[in-house]
């Protein structure tokens, strides 16, 4: 077993919390989270800004609920993200909805809430939403996002989640910009251009990706602060902070907003409300997923392959089929012995239903668990293969203070038999 509070939770703790428990399941801390939340609040000493948590790396209400006291709003991309943030608490004054491709219903949603900004990610996206103010006779908060459009290989992260380059169907490209300024300013009956954001890419581990987006886009914030000098008050300069997955991430997310925050000072933009919005670095590395060990798998005549068999699958965990991501496995019952490599699989009938190789105990353990799972992990299971939703667990001072179990096989045997 792995050292106790080692990586943050004890393994007896554990143990106990999956005693009678279906597995797999998603173990929350929530005290980390909040911690990690006040300290990136706490980063800009004072400065006009708003912590737009997204919502799309982990959604629990109990995650939402415990993120907003510690002083964040929220940066949603769909209708229900965002009535699902107002209904945790969320001001709508704290909330930007982004996304590249909205429905009326979601745009009217917005309107109606008085979001801080609808951020739009193209020009016709401007003309989308005059009308729809129109239609609600009211005017609607307006940002454009921006793409910085860097070099692929600038944005050093997984090529999934790089955002910020030409070819990515994110934001209105800079040399673009004149056209969103003439929209913005031919449908000014209805909208009120309140700023730029830019977000150049996930799981970042340096720096200068981020800064070079911020570059990018101060020429444009001035130039949207000569034109609309009396609305604009919010430059977002995006989320993408990361964390340790086990390769190594000396930056803290404080780091990127002490960074950034000379360069907005030093072009006179540093009065404007300075919205960030970090999704994984708040909630990714304070999250266990739990997972009981169903079997091994040997090969007599090839000793060298050795499959560990464990209950959770891609349908549960999705970032090392969909990005190749590793999240590192630690035992925390059973098994002994000297470290062996075990590659660890789950049930789902896909190839790619692989969490790859683990230096695991020779004697199999009967419980693991995978590490750092606590953003893009409940949000993007399924139930592929028939298989049900995971549970959720929520700790805090050491106790267990919400508890959503993991579905009954029933639930997607009777939705199926409805369709
Ligand atoms: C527009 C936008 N903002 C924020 C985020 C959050 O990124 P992260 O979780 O890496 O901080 C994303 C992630 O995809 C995004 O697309």
């Amino acid at each position: 077993m792995d050292d106790d509070r080692a990586w943050g939770w004890s393994c007896a703790d554990l143990v106990e919390i999956s005693r009678g428990r279906d597995t797999p399941f998603y173990a929350h801390d929530l005290d980390g989270m909040k911690h990690a939340a006040k300290a990136l609040v706490a980063s800009f000493s004072g400065a006009s800004h708003l912590v737009a948590y997204a919502v799309k790396a982990n959604s629990s209400g109990t995650v939402l609920r415990t993120l907003f006291e510690a002083g964040t709003g929220a940066d949603v991309v769909s209708g229900s993200e965002m009535e699902l943030a107002l209904r945790c608490g969320a001001r709508p004054s704290d909330v930007v909805f982004s996304g590249v491709g909205k429905t009326d219903a979601e745009i009217d949603a917005a309107i109606g809430a008085g979001v801080a900004s609808i951020h739009v990610e193209s020009i016709e996206e401007i003309a989308r939403v005059a009308a729809r103010a129109n239609a609600l006779g009211t005017r609607a908060n307006v940002s454009v996002r921006v793409n910085p459009s860097l070099a692929k290989e600038a944005i050093a992260t997984h090529a999934h989640v790089a955002t910020g380059h030409d070819e990515a169907k994110f934001g209105v490209l800079a040399d673009d910009m004149p056209h969103a300024f003439a929209s913005l300013r031919r449908h000014r009956e209805w909208v009120v251009p309140v700023g730029v954001s830019a977000h150049v890419g996930s799981q970042l581990t340096e720096l200068e990706p981020y800064l070079a987006s911020t570059r990018a886009i101060v020429p444009i914030a001035l130039e949207f602060r000569r034109q609309f000098a009396s609305t604009m008050g919010m430059i977002d300069t995006g989320g993408g902070f990361g964390i340790d997955y086990g390769k190594g991430c000396i930056l803290q997310p404080s780091d990127f907003v002490r960074a950034v925050r000379p360069l907005l000072e030093s072009a006179g933009l540093g009065d404007l409300r300075h919205a960030i919005e970090p999704g994984r670095c708040l909630v990714g590395s304070f999250v266990v997923l739990v997972s009981r060990v169903l079997q091994t798998k040997t090969s007599p005549s090839r000793p060298e392959l050795r499959w560990l068999l464990v209950d959770a699958g891609m349908n549960d965990l999705l970032r090392p089929a969909l990005y190749q991501a590793n999240h590192r496995v630690a035992a925390i019952a059973g098994g002994s012995g000297a470290l062996v490599p075990w590659r660890v699989v789950g049930p789902v009938c896909e190839s790619s239903d692989d969490f790859g190789l683990h230096e695991l105990p020779a004697e199999a353990p009967s419980l693991v668990c995978f590490r750092d799972a606590g953003a893009y992990g409940f949000t993007m299971a399924s139930r592929y293969n028939g298989r049900a939703l995971p549970g959720e667990v929520f700790v805090s001072g050491g106790i267990v203070v919400g508890d959503v179990r993991r579905e009954p096989c029933e639930t997607w045997v009777s939705d199926r038999l409805r369709a």
